[in-house]
């Protein structure tokens, strides 16, 4: 995505790389990883200033690897770097690992543990964020797999932390796994997953209204799947339906295939990691249900959802429904209204509005 208020690189990427500089400078190729980079600014940084080859990149969002390939093309660098999963291969004898802090605290948990287990004894972890994001409790996170966790300066509203001396690792606590009453099922969660293994109080909402879904639907889709709530609830509601699962998460779409594992409906629900449902044909599906973020990594800024519904426009057959919740305050019934079709707001409670939107049969705005 591409907005005025939206940069590819910031301050806490340069604080990250400068306070690293020292320790890169004497770092060989195949020696860095880098996680959580948003748009390539601190892989790239790697690659330009220190000359550095083999540099072993995990990002959680496909919509970041897409950004760190087209930067990396546009200066040449697209042969410095491989992408990988949050495992061994990234990690195994890595010295230096440069990363941005993910604002769940279960994620920062489960990167703090893959470093422990499987980096050099001796790697160094430069681990920043802007100040608003930071929290004590990440010192604290770290700290469980870490014996040194030092705070550096502040600079322009960032922080680094340099992580050193990994403490043995035992079993893996990720994923989690919970019960979860409203959906008569276990919800699985990796790290990084919108609201773990829990039920989000939006979801909650939505799902109150499942039984009403347009009822003839064969073919669903779960926007924005997190762990697959929706998804799951709606396979095991109706025994005939088949629902894809999308989300740009890769610790989402490893939940929601658990999830949907877990209650023994993954020959039913399909999970694909894909940047809203770009993947996904046109008029291929009677109903998508939508859970939309409203937050792009840490800034608030509708055009994720916003993106999600000008697809859900395209995807949606006619007089297939779109059921959405949002929080009431950002009032997305025009929207919809105008990506999707005819739209009635369904439910309102203290925070949330539940709208279903029904696919014309005109052309729908683009
Ligand atoms: C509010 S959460 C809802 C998750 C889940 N449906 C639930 O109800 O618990 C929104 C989800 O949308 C995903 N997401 C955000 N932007 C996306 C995009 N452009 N494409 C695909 N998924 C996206 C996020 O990773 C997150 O899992």
């Amino acid at each position: 995505m591409e907005a005025p208020n939206l940069y590819a690189v910031d301050a806490a990427d340069r604080l990250i790389l400068d306070t690293a500089a020292d320790t890169l400078a004497g770092a060989g190729s195949g020696e860095v990883a880098v996680i959580g980079d948003a748009y390539g600014a601190l892989t790239l940084g790697v690659a330009a200033q220190h000359g550095l080859a083999g540099i072993r990149v995990h990002q959680d969002l496909i919509t970041g690897e897409a950004a760190l390939a087209a930067n990396a093309k546009t200066l040449g660098l697209t042969d410095r770097y491989t992408a990988h999963e949050l495992d061994a291969d990234l990690l195994g004898g890595a010295r230096v690992v440069l990363m941005r802090l993910p604002r769940m605290l279960s994620g920062v948990g489960e990167i703090a543990e893959a470093i422990a287990r499987h980096a050099a004894d001796d790697v160094v972890v430069f681990a920043g964020g802007r100040d608003k994001y930071l929290t004590p409790a990440m010192n604290e996170v770290l700290a469980e797999s870490f014996g040194c966790v030092r705070a550096g300066r502040g600079r322009q509203k960032s922080r680094v932390l340099m992580v050193s001396e990994p403490l043995p690792v035992g079993e893996s606590r990720f994923p989690v796994r919970e019960h979860v009453i409203e959906i008569d099922g276990d919800v699985v969660a990796f790290g990084a997953a919108f609201s773990g293994s829990r039920l989000d109080i939006g979801t909650r909402f939505l799902l109150e209204h499942m039984d009403r879904m347009k009822p003839s639907a064969r073919d669903a889709v779960d926007l924005g799947c997190g762990t697959g709530i929706l998804a799951v609830a709606l396979a095991k509601s109706r025994p005939h339906i088949r629902v894809v699962g999308t989300d740009q998460s890769a610790a989402a779409v490893a939940s929601a295939r658990a999830t949907a594992a877990a209650n023994g409906v993954a020959d039913r629900v399909t999970v694909v990691r894909d940047d809203a449902m770009s993947s996904a044909a046109d008029n291929s599906a009677d109903l998508v249900l939508c859970n939309p973020p409203f937050h792009v990594g840490a800034a608030v800024h509708t055009g994720s959802a916003i993106k999600m519904f000008v697809e859900t426009g395209r995807v949606l057959r006619p007089g297939g429904e779109l059921w959405t919740v949002y929080n009431s305050h950002l009032n997305y019934r025009g929207v919809v209204e105008r990506m999707v079709g005819h739209t009635d707001v369904i439910g309102r409670n203290q925070k949330f509005t539940v709208t279903r939107s029904v696919r014309g049969l005109r052309d729908v705005q683009r």
